[in-house]
């Protein structure tokens, strides 16, 4: 009886930042929360905050098998996963003197096909039992394309396109999915940002509207609102808007002879 009511969750970067936050947040509601990242001692150190609650299950997201393997030690030791939130990412800025291939495979290989690879670790066993909920955690970032995320927008454009497409099939299966679309969040990622992030968001209020998005099931968790709002008009704004809208917004000069 204790092990049914003991809901079970899965959290792909959970040793810093939003994972971290996120996992702490679940833990405090009773949940069972699996961490998984490649730093061993951050994710230990996340678990000795919530002993008992949070479990360290180091791995790389782009190892296929090992995703599918950790998938099935979470299961095997606290039972049937409810949540998987897959949360893992990178994210470097690139100019146009820093442009390399190798840049924009890794940010798909962790962004986009990390999670690709946590969806088929998942999809076994929530189809087996027609529950579950699988959340991914994409960007504002992927609603256009926005100065120099020119490898990391696109990965986040990915996902929301896959966690659309997936929906059809996986409603009718009873399995949820969910996408959550950040604005700046104070985190490692964002740490080192030397331009100003408007609207800004700590890291326990980002995990907190994350926590209850996922909750209500809704599809779409962004946030924080007035920046998704802006943005969510600049994405339906013709290009001869767009892009002096976003020069300025972004404090881009025009070198367009005029
Ligand atoms: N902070 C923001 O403003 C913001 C805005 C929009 C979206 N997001 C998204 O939110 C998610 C979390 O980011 P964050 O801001 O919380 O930054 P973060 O603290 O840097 O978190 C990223 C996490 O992903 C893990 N990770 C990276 N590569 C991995 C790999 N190959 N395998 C397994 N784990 C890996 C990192 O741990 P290891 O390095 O130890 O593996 C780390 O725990 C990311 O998907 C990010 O794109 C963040």
């Amino acid at each position: 009886m204790n092990a049914a009511a003991r809901r079970v969750a899965w959290v792909t970067g959970g040793g810093s930042g939003i994972g971290r936050a996120l996992a702490l947040r679940l833990a405090r509601e009773g949940w069972v929360v699996a961490i998984s990242a490649r730093r061993t001692e951050l994710l230990q150190e996340t678990a000795g905050l919530a002993k008992g609650s949070i479990h360290a299950f180091p791995l790389d997201v782009t190892d296929t098998a090992a995703v599918r393997v950790t998938a099935e030690r979470i299961e095997s030791q606290f039972g049937p996963l409810q949540l998987a939130v897959l949360n893992a990412g990178m994210g470097e800025f690139v100019k146009l003197d820093n442009f390399h291939a190798t840049t924009f495979a890794a940010h798909m290989q962790v962004n986009y096909l990390g999670v690709v690879n946590g969806i088929e670790a998942v999809l076994p066993t929530l189809r087996r039992r027609h529950d579950g909920h699988i959340v991914i955690v994409a960007s504002v970032a992927g609603y256009r394309g926005v100065p120099r995320a020119a490898a990391y927008g696109p990965t986040k454009a990915a996902l929301i396109n896959l966690a659309e497409s997936l929906r059809f099939d996986l409603e009718r299966e009873g399995i949820q999915i969910s996408i959550c679309n950040p604005g700046f969040v104070d985190t490692p990622m964002t740490a080192g940002n030397r331009f100003p992030m408007p609207f800004l968001m700590q890291v326990e209020d980002a995990a907190e509207v994350l926590y209850h998005g996922i909750m209500q099931q809704k599809f779409e968790i962004a946030f924080p609102r007035r920046f998704v709002l802006l943005l969510k008009i600049f994405r339906c704004l013709p290009y001869a808007l767009y892009f002096p809208l976003m020069r300025k917004f972004a404090g881009i000069r025009s070198h367009h002879h005029e």
